[in-house]
């Protein structure tokens, strides 16, 4: 398996305006692009055929990744070879190809137009709001899971009940290994009494390229956009049937950090700024110490 589909098309609209002129998928986190973690997460798996599904009006997003000559050369000068270097590393990290999104019309809809570019082979869907910690190497245990027991395998995490409703949520059974599921249905954001679990997806899926014939057949649903959960819950249904059916759930016990709304996109700067090698120590004693000074009678 060699291609990660990233979709990247949508407007950003909880980041207006911070994202009138900025694609979302560009705004730092500590000191990178949200979506430079997720393609070094892809890089890091193996997957080096990244395809990214954009919109035309977002060109910077792939330009993040292809070399930058002018940029290069004015870093030519002696006490910048780290940064030369970095900025170079960016366009070895994958090859990266975009697909257009004309519309927004659901995340089951971006990954039908990757088809062409991913071709009849599974291949690793990585949403860009949710980052996974870099030492925990959830893909490349889902990686490992497809190569078991084939079909589709879903990332999923225990939430509290309230918070259901944010995400696709699973039915599953147990097997005979701890953190893995066999998925015997799912549903788009239920109600919370609707629910049928505490087990969320999150953005990280490994697919049998199945998924392309069901989602072409897939009516729009919640929201009035194809959802890639309902063609799931059809490719659930069939079961391990040899032809692309079947579900697996890898249940992730490690550190997500959601970039997806305001407040717990500061809440991911501030977790990646405490581990940043460089900036970590320094950050978090001040850290510590503003929190002291904001505490009531400090
Ligand atoms: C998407 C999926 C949802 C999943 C979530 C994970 O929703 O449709 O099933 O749980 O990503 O982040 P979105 O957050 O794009 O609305």
């Amino acid at each position: 398996m060699r291609a990660a589909v990233i979709p990247a098309a949508g407007l950003g609209t909880r980041f207006l305006p911070a994202t009138k002129a900025v694609p979302k998928e560009l705004l730092p986190v500590v000191d990178q692009p949200a979506l430079q973690y997720v393609v070094e997460e892809a890089a890091a798996a193996g997957l080096h055929e990244v395809v990214l599904v954009t919109s035309v009006d977002k060109g910077s997003v792939a330009a993040h990744f292809e070399p930058n000559l002018k940029l290069e050369a004015a870093l030519g000068k002696p006490g910048n070879e780290h940064l030369l270097e970095t900025v170079r590393a960016l366009s070895d990290l994958a090859h990266i190809s975009t697909v257009d999104q004309d519309s927004p019309r659901g995340l089951g809809h971006a990954v039908l137009c990757a088809q062409s570019a991913v071709g009849d082979e599974p291949f690793a869907v990585l949403l860009g709001d949710d980052l996974i910690d870099a030492e925990d190497l959830l893909l490349q245990h889902m990686l490992q899971v497809r190569q078991e027991r084939g079909g589709s395998v879903i990332a999923l995490m225990r939430v509290p009940r309230e918070d259901v409703s944010k995400y696709g949520c699973a039915s599953v059974s147990a097997t005979d290994q701890a953190d893995v599921v066999i998925v015997n249905g799912l549903v788009e954001k239920p109600s919370v009494d609707q629910a049928p679990s505490d087990l969320v997806v999150v953005g990280r899926y490994v697919l049998d390229p199945a998924v392309f014939e069901v989602l072409k057949s897939t009516a729009p649903g919640r929201g009035g956009e194809i959802q890639l959960t309902d063609a799931l819950q059809t490719l659930a249904a069939r079961g391990f049937d040899g032809h692309g059916g079947g579900v697996s759930g890898v249940i992730f016990e490690g550190r997500r950090y959601d970039t997806g709304d305001r407040l717990e996109y500061l809440k991911a700067v501030v977790q990646l700024a405490i581990k940043h090698d460089e900036l970590g120590p320094a950050f978090s004693q001040w850290l510590h110490d503003f929190v002291q000074a904001q505490a009531p009678n400090s």
